[in-house]
């Protein structure tokens, strides 16, 4: 069997920069960089960008083209059974956070039409928790299905597989092809609109005005190597897969850097529209931007339609143009994530790519129900959590040890990535991944345990959120503990035979 493969240089780079521009990058970049010091931030974020992000992706990439396969096929590959399990890790990290992410897809594409004529109304935050979520009962409890999500989200569903289906060329690259281009092209209408609004430089100054102090504290630190994890999608397996679909003449250092420059400069658009918008609805209210400004599920489905609400003109239609970029930038996201999966099942059972598809992406489709449930906003909303704080940078975390200090294999991965690359690695890049990185990764570590799983055995202490200890732990072991345990286990599974 043929491996598969991108059909050019271009397709491969936008399926990339598809994966890594996200939600993350509309609406939890502006949000943390505002939080931890707005100008001053580009520091620690460059520095994030530089030691961490761009050289894990040249890593990542490395590995994907050097051994032609999935997360685990490419572990086992450079490792043996050794290696193994940290991709399927990777996998089972990336499967529950698609579980998820296709209902907040979900939510956007509602969203969409709900612009046209502002369902929402003047209390956008009723609107959402009461009328949308239906949001009424008890944490960790489930009422029924919610129609108006659960519709939208077969449609997610349906999009998603049906591209994978149609495969890496037909399929993944096609659609970025498509959705990339037009995504910037909508998401430069609303910022251009969001600029010229009266208030706009009121926002701007807050998002831009440094704060040289936050530069001293640690917390800021970790926030922009966080950020950075996320927001490159890497030590999700995504980058690893999607590079094994590069054909062997692949520049892959000059690859890393367009895409790490590309997401980027949209988050930094991103930050420059929502701020602009914030600015404007200050001013509308007459209180600062700091009073309006906030992240997340609040930012984009409560603050942005009462911004919506008080747009001047064809208010609707830039409603839909916001919410449709979301839409957008969400399901390349869900492809790659989903495609992690798909092809590490594809190797190991050595069944059809069709086969892969639907029980994978079926099983995640039959999981993400749970989400689109009434009461389904807090399952989602700790899951997002615990496998954000500890799934990612657990595995990233493991990624870079194996890798530099157990298996010793930066060496073999340099000469690799040298042979076809323009830009040469050198020994820049070997302390960024064997130093800089682990000790980031480590500290940030550290504090995580400390803060939250040493909680769970004090009973004094809160939660996240508040949250039960059942309930947080339920949510802290279903997703992120399970995903170790379940890699673990696969990976004692025979490949099958007809992968060699
Ligand atoms: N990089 C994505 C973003 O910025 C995050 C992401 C992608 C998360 C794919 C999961 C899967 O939003
Ligand atoms: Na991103």
């Amino acid at each position: 069997m043929n491996r598969q493969q991108w059909g050019s240089r271009a397709g491969f780079i936008l399926a990339a920069v598809g994966s890594a521009v996200g939600l993350g990058n509309i609406w939890r970049f502006p949000y943390v960089a505002y939080e931890n010091g707005g100008g001053a931030f580009f520091i620690p974020y460059l520095f994030a960008l530089l030691t961490a992000g761009i050289p894990i992706l040249i890593m990542e990439f490395t590995i994907g083209h050097k051994y032609r396969g999935s997360a685990p096929l490419s572990f086992f590959r450079m490792s043996g059974k050794k290696a193994e399990w940290l991709g399927w890790w990777a996998v089972f990290v990336a499967f529950v956070i698609s579980t998820y992410y296709a209902v907040i897809i979900a939510w956007a594409m509602r969203y969409t039409i709900f612009s046209f004529g502002q369902a929402w109304g003047e209390d956008t935050e009723g609107f959402l928790f009461t009328e949308f979520l239906q949001l009424d009962v008890a944490p960790g409890e489930t009422g029924g299905i919610v129609w108006g999500i659960f519709i939208p989200l077969v449609l997610v569903w349906v999009i998603t597989l049906g591209i994978l289906v149609a495969g890496v060329k037909k399929g993944i690259e096609y659609a970025n092809r498509i959705f990339i281009p037009t995504l910037v092209i909508l998401f430069l209408i609303i910022v251009i609109r969001a600029v010229t609004l009266e208030g706009a430089a009121l926002g701007l100054t807050a998002f831009f005005e440094p704060n040289f102090e936050n530069i001293m504290d640690p917390s800021v630190w970790v926030a922009a190597y966080g950020h950075i994890f996320f927001s490159l999608s890497i030590a999700f397996a995504i980058m690893i897969t999607y590079s094994s679909y590069l054909p062997k003449k692949s520049d892959i250092t000059n690859n890393a850097f367009i895409t790490g420059f590309a997401n980027s400069g949209f988050e930094l658009l991103a930050g420059i529209g929502v701020f602009a918008a914030l600015g404007f609805m200050a001013t509308q209210l007459e209180v600062p931007v700091s009073e309006v400004a906030s992240a997340g599920v609040g930012l984009a489905f409560v603050v942005f339609p009462q911004i919506i609400n008080q747009l001047p003109g064809l208010n609707g239609i830039f409603g839909a143009l916001f919410f449709l970029s979301l839409t957008l930038a969400g399901l390349t996201s869900l492809m790659s994530i989903t495609e992690t999966y798909v092809a590490g099942l594809t190797e190991k059972l050595g069944i059809s790519r069709n086969k892969a598809v639907l029980f994978g992406g079926g099983l995640a489709a039959l999981i993400s129900i749970l989400f689109a449930t009434q009461g389904g906003l807090f399952f989602l909303d700790a899951a997002d959590y615990y496998i954000n704080q500890f799934g990612v940078a657990a595995v990233g975390l493991v990624e870079v040890v194996m890798i530099a200090w157990i298996l010793r294999k930066t060496g073999v991965l340099q000469n690799h990535a040298n042979l076809t690359s323009d830009i040469h690695l050198g020994g820049w890049w070997k302390v960024c991944l064997g130093l800089i990185t682990p000790i980031v990764l480590g500290y940030m570590m550290f504090g995580l345990i400390t803060q939250n799983v040493l909680q769970q055995f004090d009973f004094d202490s809160g939660n996240y959120e508040g949250y039960s200890d059942e309930f947080a732990l339920t949510m802290f072991l279903a997703s992120a503990g399970a995903a170790l345990v379940v890699g673990i286990i696969v990976s004692f599974i025979k490949w099958s035979r007809s992968t060699p």
